[in-house]
């Protein structure tokens, strides 16, 4: 038996593929396309492990993924594979819909007509699994209930609209053709191998480098945070136990303020790596620094920002029996140590291409 999965060299798909090959020996096929997001660094344990096949190529490729298909004939797809960052959808958004609209469609052709010559007990073990947002449902009012999966689709950002077009060809694809699809869409995720152009690593990095800590507009938005394994853990609960055709919320029961979990982050740098130990100076001033906070900077707002997500988390808890493992306090303080532990990481990351989306995107 073989999975094959999508994206699996960026942030969450990297600690999927790792935490699959820590509890199983059934071997994956990891196909990406390795834009900037993708880092095979993330998976340099696995280096020489027969288990995992990376194959770099796009999800739109059709020729490739039908070769992959009838070379390793995996009993299940997971598809991680997408562009992922609001802001770059924002200044770009042609990538999102080729490959999360475009690609998700070829892929979804592809997987269809593998799926459709298994023999029938294989076709009805067989599952597609789609990894979404909850950035699809749009955005909350203060006191709104959180979202469940009967909630509305009205994503507002180039990135929630090709994401919320990629879940109606799946589930399109599975109400039209029977194709066994399983969607989860989940909150924001933090933790190891997160790229530096999301709030919570870009916090830490920019912080240890005494540059500005960018908040937008009044860091008064709400985001609900998973620590990244603990959306892995959901997702294998998922494919292991979901039924078909249904779509699964997930997400961390801990929403935050942006600027809380900024000065949270702060606060914890203040313990682990105090800024006069390390002799953090202020990148624009010069002057030394005393305390992190003391680098957060307001700027201007995300055009179109959305105001607050919240995940109404009840279906899998009660159906699947997930739940996280990590509190926000417990699955921060981790993350930061992780990336403390791992300044050649960081370092690597920050290429060229990272420098010049940062000059881009913050001026
Ligand atoms: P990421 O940007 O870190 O990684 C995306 C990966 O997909 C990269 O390795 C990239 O090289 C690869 N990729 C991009 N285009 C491709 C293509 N055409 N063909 C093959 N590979 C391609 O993203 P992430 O944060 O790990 O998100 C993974 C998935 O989870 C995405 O579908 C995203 O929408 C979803 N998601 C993310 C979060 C979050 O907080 N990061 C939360 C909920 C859902
Ligand atoms: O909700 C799930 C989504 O979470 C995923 O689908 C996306 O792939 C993922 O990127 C993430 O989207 P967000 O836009 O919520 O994440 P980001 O880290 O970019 O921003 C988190 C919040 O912090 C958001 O309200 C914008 C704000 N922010 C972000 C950056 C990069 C800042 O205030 N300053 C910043 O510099």
């Amino acid at each position: 038996m073989t999975i094959l999965v999508t994206g699996g060299a960026g942030f969450i798909g990297s600690n999927f593929v790792l935490d699959w090959l820590a509890q199983s020996d059934e071997p994956v096929v990891n196909l990406d396309k390795l834009t900037y997001a993708g880092n095979r660094e993330n998976l340099a344990d696995l280096e020489g492990d027969p288990r995992h096949r990376f194959v770099q190529g796009d999800i739109g490729d059709t020729a490739l993924v039908q070769r992959l298909l009838a070379q390793h004939r995996p009993r299940a797809v997971l598809n991680f594979a997408a562009e992922s960052h609001v802001d770059r959808s924002i200044h770009g958004p042609e990538d999102f819909i080729q490959t999360n609209v475009v690609g998700t469609f070829r892929l979804l052709q592809a997987v269809r007509a593998y799926w459709s010559e298994l023999p029938d007990s294989d076709k009805t073990a067989f599952r597609f699994l789609h990894v979404s947002t909850d950035e699809v449902y749009g955005s909350l009012g203060p006191t709104d209930p959180a979202f469940t999966e009967a909630h509305r689709y009205e994503p507002n950002s180039p990135y929630s609209a090709s994401k919320a077009a990629s879940d109606h060809l799946v589930r399109a694809w599975h109400h039209t053709y029977g194709l066994p699809t399983l969607t989860t869409n989940c909150s924001n995720n933090y933790g190891p191998y997160h790229f530096p152009e999301k709030l919570i690593p870009l916090t830490i990095v920019n912080a240890l480098a005494g540059q500005p800590l960018p908040v937008y507009g009044d860091g008064q938005q709400v985001r609900d945070w998973l620590y990244v394994r603990d959306h892995c853990a959901a997702i294998r609960r998922v494919l292991q136990a979901g039924q078909p055709g249904h779509t699964y919320n997930i997400g961390g029961l801990s929403e935050r303020t942006n600027l809380d979990v900024v000065r949270q982050i702060c606060a914890l740098l203040d313990e682990l790596a105090p800024a006069p130990q390390r002799r953090v100076a202020h990148a624009r001033t010069g002057q030394s620094i005393t305390n992190y906070a003391e680098l957060i900077t307001f700027v201007a707002d995300r055009p179109g920002h959305d105001r607050r997500y919240a995940m109404d988390i009840r279906k899998i808890q009660r159906e699947l029996g997930w739940q996280p493992a990590e509190t926000f306090d417990s699955g921060l303080r981790k993350t930061v140590q992780w990336y403390l532990d791992h300044p050649q990481w960081v370092q690597r990351v920050q290429s060229g291409a990272y420098r010049e989306w940062i000059a881009r995107h913050y001026g």
